[in-house]
């Protein structure tokens, strides 16, 4: 996909825009107060706010952006300490067939981050979707797990030392499962058998011990009865991978939330959630944050202003929570984000503008929610 030559361009596109302060193209106005253009660079930055109180902030990235659109990669490099692969490092990116690997987009995600200070998150080990198209005529009950080994062990090692932490089961709970322990029926349960996850964690406990290891899933921040419900059954499976050999150390809370959603009086039980993970000595991270407003009626500036205040309802009371130690959006820029895909579209067929940064490259009143959110957690 990528030469080595590219990697490394881009590599040094991105310290290059780290290093060199740019008030003026990064002087933004605040759409909430548009009389007054503010500075969303260097001190002012996501970036810095969050270092202040110990906490990593960044996005979801695409390679190809990175290497080709250099306004997208010195924001990356401004607003980020860490950065998650949006695709690159799922099994239909790493696995163009069942005896080969294709590490061109991971590599250079984690090269543009070293050359700019960020950490990485690898996104993921284990899903039931974004699988090879090889996958359903190949992967059987005889080699499943052999297969998720062996993909484990692979990707894994080739990073270790480099990852901050894996995502590594993705979304393996389904609240309209039939199952007493909630584990969705996804190809992995059916062929690698019931204790899959727990395969999959130690095997990647072995393959790199530095990194953190996480299960992430979505549809668990709301007191909404599904929602309660789903994350009983995610506490009861991250108590078993802690109970049987410590091997998770994070959960993931995916944070999709919609305009729509009531913040405030409505996740009294993520708050818990997350307490008692802390209670097991786990961290959480807010793992792909944004504000899915298809439904939003009104201006630009009202709907930004009702996205803006679930960031800054759902952050505040998230960032309070002392083992929370990261928060990504799911992209960086409305000009890429997955909720304009034909799925999530309004049907008045303006943009999706759910993130910290408008298309053109704007702040929205996301980032300032977002920002303040840093803010307010206490010093320690
Ligand atoms: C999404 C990507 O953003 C899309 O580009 C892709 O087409 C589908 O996957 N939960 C996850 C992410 O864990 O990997 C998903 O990412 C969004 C939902």
């Amino acid at each position: 996909m990528f030469t080595r030559r590219q990697i490394l361009q881009f590599a040094t596109a991105g310290v290059a825009a780290a290093a060199a302060d740019l008030p003026s193209a990064f002087a933004q106005s605040n759409p909430s107060n548009a009389a007054l253009p503010q500075d969303v660079s260097g001190s002012h930055s996501l970036r810095a706010h969050a270092a202040t109180r110990g906490v990593l902030v960044g996005c979801a990235v695409a390679p190809a952006l990175l290497a080709n659109n250099s306004q997208y990669a010195r924001l990356v490099a401004a607003q980020a300490s860490i950065l998650v692969p949006e695709n690159a490092m799922k099994w239909a990116a790493l696995r163009p067939a069942p005896d080969k690997f294709d590490f061109a987009g991971g590599d250079a995600i984690v090269a543009f981050a070293q050359a700019n200070d960020q950490k990485v998150r690898g996104h993921n080990l284990c899903w039931h979707e974004a699988l090879p198209g090889w996958f359903a005529s190949t992967v059987t009950k005889d080699n499943a797990r052999q297969i998720l080994t062996g993909h484990i062990q692979t990707v894994v090692s080739r990073y270790a030392g480099k990852i901050h932490s894996w995502d590594v089961v993705n979304e393996a709970i389904d609240p309209a499962g039939t199952r007493p322990d909630g584990l969705r029926d996804s190809p992995w349960l059916q062929l690698a058998g019931d204790d899959y996850i727990e395969l999959a964690f130690r095997t990647a406990r072995q393959a790199d011990p530095a990194a953190l290891l996480a299960y992430n899933d979505y549809g668990i921040e709301l007191d909404a009865a599904k929602q309660t419900q789903k994350r009983e059954h995610v506490l009861a499976l991250v108590k078993r991978l802690h109970d049987n050999g410590k091997v998770i150390d994070a959960v993931g809370v995916q944070s999709h939330l919609g305009s729509g959603d009531t913040i405030t009086g409505n996740v009294d039980g993520l708050r818990d959630f997350v307490s008692e993970l802390r209670g097991m000595g786990l961290q959480v991270f807010v793992t792909e944050l944004d504000v899915n407003e298809r439904a939003s009626q009104g201006t630009v500036d009202e709907r930004d202003a009702q996205v803006a205040a679930i960031y800054r309802d759902y952050l505040t009371m998230m960032l309070a929570e002392p083992n929370v130690a990261a928060v990504l959006t799911w992209g960086i820029t409305d000009r890429y984000t997955w909720l304009n895909g034909a799925k999530y579209a309004r049907a008045d067929g303006q943009p999706q503008r759910p993130l910290p940064f408008d298309a053109d490259y704007n702040a929205t009143a996301a980032f300032f929610a977002e920002r303040d959110a840093f803010d307010s957690r206490k010093k320690t």
